[in-house]
C-alpha cells in the first residue's frame, strides 16, 4: 500500500469578488505529497492561499482544478480522517472543557463507557486532566487551544490540519504547545499539515518546510528539514535552515518570483 496520504496534483483554487466582477486566483497548480506521519509546515505571505489550500484538503471549500486525493480517494467534503484546528479554539462556550471534548464522541453515538475512557486519554495527553470541570472563559488561551485539540483528536483524526493554531499565543505558551505537538504528532502517527506566519516555527515543526509564493500561491520550494527532534533553535544548522526559508519568503513577499516558479 503506497504511504502517500495526501496528494495535490495541479489543484488550484479560484474566487469570484462579486463586487468588482473579478476572478481572483487564490492557488494555482499546487502539487504535493505528503506521506503517512509526515509533519509539513506551509509558509508564505498573506493572501497566497494558503487557508484556501487547507480547506480544499479539509473539504470545506470545493477545488476550482486539479485534483486531491486523500489514502488515495477524491475529496468531495469534511471527514472523520481530517480534523481542522483554526487560530480561533473552537469551543463552546456554556460547556465545560470535558463536555466539549465529549461531544463529538457523543454525537457520533461511541458508548458511554468508552467515551469516558477516550475523553480520559486524550485530556492526559494534552495535560488537561486538573482543568476539565472548568468552563473556556475559565481557561488560559493556551489551555484553550489545547482543549481544542483535544476536542478534535478525541475522534481519532489521522490527518491533522492546522491553519496557524499558535499565532495568537504568547511566546513562552507557544514554545510549550509546539513541543507538545510535535511529541504528540510522532506518538500518534499522525500526518499533519501546519500553516504558520512564523519561519522559527516552520522549521521548527516541519519534516520539510512548504514556501508558497505571492498570490496566485504556487509551491516556490520544498524545503526538508533533516534535524533530529526536539530541535534546537540554536544550533547553526537550525539557523542556516531559518536563513534559507527567510530568503524565500523575502522573496516571496517582494514578488520577485519568476512566474515559472524558479528561484535562487
Ligand atoms: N470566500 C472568499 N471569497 C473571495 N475571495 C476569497 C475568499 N477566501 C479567500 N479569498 C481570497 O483568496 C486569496 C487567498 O486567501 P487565503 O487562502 O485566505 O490566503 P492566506 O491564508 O494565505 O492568507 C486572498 O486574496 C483572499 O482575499
Ligand atoms: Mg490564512
Amino acid at each position: 500500500m503506497s504511504s502517500v496520504v495526501i496528494a495535490c496534483d495541479g489543484l488550484s483554487k479560484c474566487f469570484t469578488d462579486i463586487h468588482r466582477g473579478e476572478t481572483i486566483v487564490a492557488c494555482e497548480d499546487i502539487s504535493l505529497c505528503i506521506t503517512r506521519g509526515e509533519f509539513i509546515t506551509v509558509i508564505g505571505p498573506s493572501g497566497c492561499g494558503k487557508t484556501s489550500l487547507l480547506y480544499m484538503i479539509a473539504g470545506f471549500e470545493a477545488k476550482s482544478g486539479g485534483q486531491i486525493l486523500v489514502d488515495g480517494k477524491p475529496v468531495t467534503g469534511p471527514g472523520p480522517d481530517r480534523a481542522v484546528v483554526f487560530q480561533e479554539y473552537a469551543l463552546f462556550p456554556w460547556l465545560t472543557l470535558r463536555r466539549n471534548v465529549e461531544y463529538g464522541p457523543r454525537q457520533r453515538g461511541v458508548p458511554r463507557a468508552l467515551i469516558r475512557q477516550q475523553v480520559d486519554h486524550v485530556l492526559s495527553v494534552v495535560g488537561l486532566q486538573a482543568a476539565q470541570f472548568r468552563y473556556p472563559h475559565e481557561l488560559s488561551a493556551g489551555m484553550r487551544q489545547r482543549a481544542a485539540l483535544a476536542r478534535v483528536l478525541v475522534n481519532q483524526p489521522k490527518i491533522l490540519l492546522m491553519d496557524e493554531p499558535f499565532a495568537a499565543l504568547d511566546a513562552q505558551t507557544r514554545a510549550v504547545l509546539q513541543r507538545e505537538l510535535s511529541r504528540l504528532a510522532v506518538e500518534m502517527g499522525l500526518t499533519v499539515m501546519f500553516i504558520t506566519h512564523s519561519v522559527e516555527e516552520a522549521v521548527l515543526l516541519g519534516d520539510r518546510v512548504i514556501a508558497m509564493s505571492a498570490r496566485p500561491g504556487r509551491i516556490m520550494a520544498d524545503v526538508a528539514v533533516g534535524l533530529p527532534r526536539p530541535r534546537d533553535p540554536t544550533s547553526p544548522e537550525f539557523n542556516g535552515l531559518r536563513r534559507t526559508v527567510d530568503g524565500l519568503l523575502a522573496k516571496a513577499s517582494a514578488n520577485l518570483v519568476d512566474p515559472l516558479g524558479n528561484f535562487g
